[in-house]
C-alpha cells in the first residue's frame, strides 16, 4: 500500500548565477539532489530540477502557465506571441504555423534549399581558411540565418541583418534591467522587421506561399498577430539551431571515436543531434508562472511565484537517462526535453533536426573530413537560459 505524504516546502537553495554562466551543470546536480522543487531566491524563482517534475509541469499549463506577469516579450515584439498565450488562443495561432514546418514539407521542400545553402557557406569556410576559421562565425550563424531567412519568407534579406534582429528580440524579450540601449536596438530592429512585412504582407495576401509568414495570414490571424508571431519565430529559429551546429562539431571533437562512426555510418547524425540537445541543451529553463496555491512532485508552490523549469538538468537526470553525464550518439535519447514539452513544444524541432543534424554537420564533415577545433585559439561559451558556443576555431 502506498501512501500519500503530505506536501513539504520547497528548500531554499543557493545559485550563483556567473557559476551559471560558466558551466550550470555542476549546480544543477547539487539542486536536483536538494528536491525536485527547489527555492532560489538570488534568481527569484522556483526551479523544477528533475525530469519528472518538469514534466508533470508541462502537463498542467492552467496551473503553471506560460502568461508571465511583467513579461518583457510583447514589449520586444509589440505584441504577444503565441508562447505567451495559454490555450486554446496559443492553439489556433500555432496550428497555422505548423503546415511550413511538418517532417514532409521540411524533406520535399526546405531541405533541397539548406542544401544549397550549406553549399555556399562550406565555400566561405574554405576561403576564410585553416587558420582563421570560426566554425561558429564563419558557418553556423550564416546558416541558421538563411535558413531562418526562407521559412519565414523573407525573401532577399541578408544573414547578418536576420541575425542582428534575432540577437536583438532575444535581448529585449530578457531585458529585465530595463536597459535603455537594448530597447534601443529591439526597437530598431522591430521596426526594421515590420518594414520588410509592410512590402511583403500585401504581396502574400495576393500571392501566397509556403512561409511561415503566408501560413500566419491564411488563417485570418489579425495582423499584429502575424507581425508578433513572425518576429517570436526570427527571436526562437536562429539562436539554438546556430548553437546546435557548432556545439555537436565540439561535442564530436572531444569523442573522436563517435565522429568517426558518424562519418562511417551518417544514419547515425540525427541520434547525434538529439543526444547533443539532451546533453548540451541550448535553451536551459523555461520561464512559467504558478497561478494558484499548487503541489508539484510533492513541494508546495505558492500561487504568484515565478517558475523556472530546468530543461538542461533534466536532461541530466539519473531517473531519466543511464549515465546522463556521457554524450552517446548510441544511446536512445528520446524523451529528452531540450524541444521543451506539452502544448509549446519547439514548433521548428523538425526543421532543426533536418536542416542541422542531417544536411549542415554532415556536409562539413563530407567537405572537410579532417576538420577538429582548432586548440591555438580560445573558444568561448555564453549564457545559462540561452547557452552556447559562441566562438569555435577551426583548423583543418
Ligand atoms: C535546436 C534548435 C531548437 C531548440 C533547442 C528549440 C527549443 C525550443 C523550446 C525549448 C521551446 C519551448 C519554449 C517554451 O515552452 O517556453 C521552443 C518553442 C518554439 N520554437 Fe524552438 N527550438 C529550436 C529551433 C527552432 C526553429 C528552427 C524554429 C523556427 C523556425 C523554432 C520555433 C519555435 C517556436 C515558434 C516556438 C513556440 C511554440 C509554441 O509556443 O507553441 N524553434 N523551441
Amino acid at each position: 500500500m502506498t501512501v500519500a505524504l503530505d506536501p513539504v516546502d520547497a528548500p531554499i537553495v543557493e545559485v550563483d548565477p556567473a557559476e551559471l554562466h560558466r558551466d550550470p551543470y555542476p549546480t544543477y546536480e547539487r539542486l536536483r539532489a536538494a528536491g525536485p522543487v527547489v527555492h532560489a531566491p538570488a534568481i527569484g524563482r522556483y526551479l523544477a530540477t528533475t525530469h519528472a517534475a518538469v514534466v508533470e509541469a508541462e502537463q498542467d499549463q492552467e496551473t503553471f502557465s506560460v502568461d508571465v506577469t511583467g513579461a518583457l516579450m510583447s514589449r520586444a515584439l509589440g505584441d504577444q506571441p503565441m508562447l505567451r498565450k495559454p490555450d486554446p488562443e496559443h492553439a489556433t495561432e500555432r496550428s497555422s504555423i505548423n503546415p511550413t514546418l511538418r517532417p514532409k514539407p521540411i524533406a520535399q521542400h526546405w531541405a533541397p534549399m539548406t542544401e544549397q545553402t550549406v553549399e555556399r557557406w562550406l565555400d566561405h569556410l574554405d576561403e576564410v581558411g585553416p587558420d582563421e576559421a570560426d566554425l561558429n562565425r564563419d558557418y553556423s550563424a550564416p546558416i541558421a540565418s538563411q535558413n531562418l531567412i526562407d521559412l519565414v519568407g523573407f525573401r532577399g534579406v541578408d544573414v547578418r541583418d536576420m541575425a542582428r534582429w534575432s540577437a536583438d528580440f532575444i535581448a529585449g524579450s530578457g531585458n529585465v534591467l530595463d536597459d535603455a540601449d537594448i530597447w534601443r536596438r529591439c526597437d530598431q530592429s522591430r521596426a526594421d522587421v515590420d518594414a520588410v512585412l509592410d512590402e511583403l504582407i500585401p504581396h502574400l495576401r495576393a500571392k501566397p506561399d509556403r512561409s511561415i509568414t503566408s501560413h500566419l495570414l491564411e488563417a485570418g490571424l489579425d495582423e499584429r498577430v502575424v507581425r508578433a508571431n513572425v518576429k517570436l519565430t526570427i527571436s526562437g529559429g536562429m539562436n539554438e539551431p546556430q548553437h546546435m551546429i557548432t556545439n555537436l562539431v565540439w561535442a564530436f571533437d572531444l569523442h573522436p571515436d563517435q565522429r568517426d562512426d558518424a562519418i562511417a555510418h551518417p544514419e547515425l547524425y540525427g541520434n547525434a543531434f538529439e543526444e547533443c540537445v539532451r546533453w548540451q541543451s541550448p535553451i536551459g529553463m523555461l520561464p512559467r508562472e504558478a497561478k494558484v496555491d499548487a503541489v508539484l512532485q510533492g513541494v508546495r508552490v505558492p500561487a504568484g511565484q515565478n517558475m523556472g523549469l530546468l530543461l538542461a538538468s533534466a536532461n541530466r537526470d539519473t531517473a531519466a537517462f543511464e549515465n546522463p553525464d556521457a554524450f552517446d550518439i548510441h544511446r536512445n535519447a528520446r524523451g529528452h526535453l531540450g524541444f521543451g514539452k506539452g502544448v509549446h513544444q519547439c514548433a521548428g524541432r523538425w526543421a532543426a533536426k533536418t536542416m542541422i543534424g542531417e544536411i549542415a554537420v554532415p556536409a562539413l564533415y563530407r567537405r572537410f573530413p579532417g576538420i577538429r577545433v582548432d586548440a591555438r585559439r580560445e573558444m568561448a561559451w555564453n549564457g545559462f537560459v540561452f547557452r552556447g558556443i559562441t566562438a569555435l576555431p577551426v583548423t583543418w
